[in-house]
């Protein structure tokens, strides 16, 4: 029964490089709404593809959430290099365990690299905003981000994500009236892949989303199934880690 269910993942990830503009994928059995353990899987997935690609002069950049946080937790030291781990963002209101610079700092640990982090407070007003962007320091950690050879990132629901940041009710309207539906990197956006809403975080920004950055998607969840259709029209992935229940959906929607 196991090497039935395993050979039937397989089969799933076929399907899915064929018929997405996706170069690798990986799926993990299982829904990891339903179970805390598939959360673990997509994580010890995520760390062992990343570790396959990595080199010892590798940047990583990285954002925060539950799932990152798993990544974090199985990365393990590869032969004898010392990539760099950045986050992706600032703060945005997550709460610290959550926060991309504590994962940050979590993964350097776990692989024996280094990180630089971002000091920014979350909410600044434009002018403060802009000479914080000044800021040797910032523009220095903001060039590392630019040079990143990977992305690895979660995405959430958006209202999901709005409540964990304690949005106001002024913004969760905003976000309701225009039917957000997921957020990645500080971006809300709805089921056709359109912004409605970006944080005022400094770091990455859409625009750094390139070509040369090699882009890993990990998420799983029955909850998170429109949002990774939603992000899929919203920006590029280059690897997915996903679970049995999202890619059974994304190949209903193919
Ligand atoms: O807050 C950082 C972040 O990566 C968000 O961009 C994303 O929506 C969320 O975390 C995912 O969190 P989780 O993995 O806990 O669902």
């Amino acid at each position: 029964a196991i090497l039935r269910e395993i050979s039937d993942l397989d089969g799933l990830e076929t399907q899915l490089r064929q018929s997405l503009p996706i170069q690798d994928v990986k799926v993990v059995p299982g829904d990891a709404d339903q179970s805390k353990e598939v959360k673990q899987l997509l994580g010890k997935a995520a760390a062992q593809m990343l570790a396959n690609q990595i080199k010892n002069d590798s940047i990583v950049t990285v954002t925060g959430g539950s799932t990152m946080a798993a990544v974090a937790d199985h990365m393990r030291p590869v032969q004898n290099f010392h990539p760099l781990f950045v986050p992706a963002r600032g703060g945005l209101g997550d709460m610290y365990e959550y926060q991309a610079s504590s994962i940050c700092v979590q993964m350097a640990k776990q692989v024996n690299g280094s990180y630089r982090l971002l000091y920014v407070p979350d909410t600044v007003g434009e002018e403060i905003y802009s000479k914080m962007m000044e800021e040797p320091a910032v523009k220095d950690v903001l060039s590392l981000i630019e040079k990143a050879d990977f992305v690895i990132h979660g995405i959430g629901d958006a209202m999901k994500m709005a409540k964990r940041r304690k949005a106001s009710q002024e913004q969760i309207e905003h976000l309701k009236k225009n039917s957000a539906v997921g957020e990645a990197f500080g971006y809300y956006f709805d089921q056709d892949g359109k912004t409605i809403h970006q944080l005022n975080s400094i770091g990455m920004t859409k625009e750094h989303l390139t070509e040369d950055k090699t882009i890993i998607t990990v998420a799983g969840g029955t909850s998170k199934c429109q949002v990774i259709s939603a992000f899929f029209k919203w920006g590029p992935s280059d690897v997915l880690i996903i679970d049995e229940a999202m890619a059974r959906h994304l190949l209903n929607q193919i």
